[in-house]
């Protein structure tokens, strides 16, 4: 697997493949990959000649006071995992890299409406972070296809709603979220709960499935 750290590096390589007619797949990440993430790549693999994951923990995404600086980074891991995946290339950037003159001047994209509901409500300028590095990946690495967990629901619509809007020649897919035996979603974030935690938070989807019988019955 290829690994590249700068935009120019990644642009020259990827030419090459689209030169041999190659259909390349995004696969967006922010590391601390899970099997969650692995079944993405195997999916892009399925769907596209070339795979292409990226590993970014962007900071525009994260609000004030909210967990940047310990969100878990495990570079050299995720590389072995993309390895054996069968992945093609990773493209893992600096702050620096993607955001050149700071955040303050950078151009944003902004899906509203959608973006301010449900999460949005709760973590204002999310979205808009999230819009906007998936736009700069997409122009940046310009794949025919890009792979999304189903588990951030209400971001695969607002990339889904962006594509449409600004007319990005790119298909969408959606992959259904793994689960941990307990019915816990996988998370990168599920490294923050020790045990006890992990049982209450597998309630969650417990408890919404009780409530989709109840609800067919
Ligand atoms: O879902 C994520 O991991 C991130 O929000 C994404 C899509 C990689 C953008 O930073």
């Amino acid at each position: 697997m290829e690994t590249h750290h700068a935009i120019q590096s990644l642009q020259t390589s990827l030419k090459q493949q689209v030169r041999l007619g190659k259909t390349i797949a995004l696969v967006p990440t922010m590391g601390n990959l899970h099997a969650g993430h692995i079944s993405l790549v195997e999916e892009a693999k399925k769907q596209c000649d070339y795979v292409v994951a990226s590993i970014f923990v962007n900071p525009m995404q994260f609000g004030r006071g909210e967990d940047l600086d310990a969100y878990p980074r495990t570079l050299q891991q995720d590389i072995a995992k993309l390895e054996t995946a069968g992945c093609d290339a990773l493209f893992a950037p600096s702050a620096a890299e993607m955001y050149p003159h700071g955040l303050e001047s950078q151009t944003v994209v902004s899906v509203p409406q959608l973006s301010e509901r449900h999460c949005g409500a709760a973590r204002p300028g999310h979205f808009d972070g999230v819009a906007t590095v998936v736009s700069k990946l997409f122009n940046i690495v310009r794949p025919d296809k890009a792979i999304f967990g189903l588990k951030d629901f209400q971001q695969y619509l607002i990339i889904r709603k962006m594509v449409k809007d600004l007319c990005f020649p790119i298909t969408i897919i959606g992959m259904e979220t793994l689960r941990e035996n307990s019915g816990l979603a996988m998370s990168s974030r599920n490294s923050y709960l020790n045990s006890e935690q992990k049982k209450i938070a597998a309630c969650l989807h417990r408890h919404l499935l009780q409530a989709q019988t109840d609800i067919a019955a």
